[in-house]
């Protein structure tokens, strides 16, 4: 999933500048996209229970930081932004702070006794709160919920879009995770896994195709595990599996782009491939975290499969979907990690040529499976110098990736004026590679055929060829 650490994603808002009395809220968010659409699932608890959702923190008369402890540095940002919010509020006394994610649910009340800033402390399955604990904070008390949830998923609130584009969105198709890779915090904060009822997934997708979205991206921390029963007449009993909830999601307008994140190498299975392939409108391109390619770490690691399991796995993806793109996470330097296992990384990236990757330090999380039975144990400049490594071999990959598209024609999705250029848009092939081209008479939201005739480190350079 695409993470978002350095950088607190800014919203436009659904109110700019109200005009009435409703108090105002400043929402800012860290983390995967999960996180982002959660902000979104907020903003519309709080809209429906009389507050306005503004994008300027001046403004604001509480202050919501959704946060992230995936790493270390994700969490330094948000003390960072807390002793910024603390300047806010000797100015302004009145303003609310509240801590909401992730980070809220590791550190608890140990928020509020360290930033006696703090007013507010909200976990991932308690935002229907807010409302009642932000009221709460306004009359002195501090307000704190945290607990984890077997079933909520907040299936039933229609998100409001935060985002400016109008043409993509997030949905939000599961919580949690069961997995327990032994780095990872998230089964820790975001509790376990449970899947939402495909109704409301359905009924949401339908209001966005009536709102003009022209993509989705079906979310949850490994959707290949997406799983819900149906209990009907007579004790009939049918499941809906996430191949089949990709069909649905498909069928409801061929118009409708439909991408998903994250794909568990363990559970992607061939009946999803199969899906992908039959459905044009279902992009071609997965994402699928691989973490190591040494076999000895993908143990440690707990993450069900190893090197060969995973080679495996993209080539039934190659001979399934020949054109789909693959791109990837890993983690330098996790416990015990040799020369020899960081090279059994480099030769898989070689061998299997992602087109993207996300690429980390290992940073050890309090409480996690590693923190209490490994040690932190590989020194933090070679650590570093293997980042550097892969970086640079990725970079090699991604622009051969996009060197291979030159000369070929794509369908590309226009999302927005390009940022160099309002004489250009930019938009993303099916493979979710970036393109830009000169904007002749279309508009956002228009799929066009683009042919590729150049590539930057970044991003693909095209023109449209007119049908
Ligand atoms: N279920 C998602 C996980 C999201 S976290 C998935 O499997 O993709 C996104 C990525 O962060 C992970 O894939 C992993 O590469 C990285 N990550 C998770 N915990 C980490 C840690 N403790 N240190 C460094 N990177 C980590
Ligand atoms: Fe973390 Fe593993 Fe679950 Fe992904 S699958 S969220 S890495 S525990
Ligand atoms: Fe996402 Fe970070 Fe939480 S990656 S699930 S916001 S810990």
């Amino acid at each position: 999933m695409e993470l978002n650490e350095d950088l607190g994603a800014l919203f436009e808002n659904v109110d700019n500048q109200p005009n009435d009395e409703r108090p105002k809220v400043f929402i800012e968010t860290y983390g995967c996209q999960m996180n982002v659409n959660d902000s979104e699932v907020i903003a519309s608890i709080l809209h429906a229970n009389g507050y306005a959702i503004i994008n300027k923190l001046d403004d604001a008369d509480v202050i919501l930081i959704n946060t992230c402890s995936i790493r270390e540095n994700a969490e330094t940002r948000v003390w960072g932004r807390l002793d910024v919010f603390k300047q806010i509020k000797k100015r302004k006394p009145s303003v609310l702070v509240g801590v909401v994610g992730c980070m809220a649910e590791r550190l608890k009340e140990n928020l509020i006794e360290e930033q006696k800033i703090v007013d507010l402390v909200v976990g991932p399955d308690a935002y229907r709160e807010l409302p009642v604990l932000i009221r709460a904070a306004e009359d002195g008390q501090k307000g704190i919920n945290v607990l984890l949830s077997r079933e909520e998923t907040y299936g039933d609130i229609s998100p409001v879009r935060l985002d400016k584009n109008g043409v993509s969105a997030f949905v939000s198709i599961m919580r949690g995770c069961n997995n327990m890779c032994a780095y990872c915090v998230v089964p820790y904060v975001r509790g376990g896994e449970r899947s939402r009822d495909p109704k409301t997934i359905l009924r949401e997708v339908q209001e966005l195709i009536d709102a003009g979205y022209r993509e989705v991206t079906l979310l949850g921390q490994n959707v290949d595990s997406y799983h819900w029963k149906h209990e009907g007449l007579l004790h009939h009993v049918h499941y809906t599996n996430f191949s089949d909830l990709l069909e649905m999601v498909a069928t409801l307008s061929p118009n409708l782009r439909v991408r998903f994140s994250t794909s568990h190498p363990k559970d992607l299975n061939d009946e999803v491939l199969y899906t992908m392939a039959m459905y044009e409108n279902i992009c071609n391109h997965i994402h699928l975290p691989v973490q190591s390619g040494s076999t000895r770490i993908l143990e440690l690691m707990n993450r069900g499969y190893d090197r060969d399991y995973y080679m495996k796995r993209i080539n039934a993806i190659r001979n399934i979907i020949p054109d789909c793109a693959i791109s990837s996470d890993f983690i330098t330097g996790f416990c015990t990690e040799t020369e020899e296992d960081h090279t059994q990384t480099l030769t898989l990236m070689e061998w299997a040529k992602f087109d993207f990757a996300y690429m980390f330090k290992y940073s050890e999380r309090p409480n996690t499976k590693a923190a209490r039975s490994y040690t932190d144990d590989v020194a933090e400049e070679v650590k570093s110098r293997r980042l550097t490594e892969i970086i640079e071999l990725q970079g090699k990959l991604s622009e051969e990736s996009k060197k291979r598209d030159i000369g070929k024609s794509f369908e590309v999705l226009i999302e927005g004026e390009s940022k160099k250029s309002k004489e250009e848009f930019f938009g993303r092939t099916s493979q979710n590679k970036v393109v830009v081209f000169p904007r002749k008479n279309h508009k956002i939201g228009d799929y066009v055929l683009v042919e590729i005739t150049d590539c930057t480190p970044a991003t693909l350079l095209g023109k449209i060829v007119e049908e």
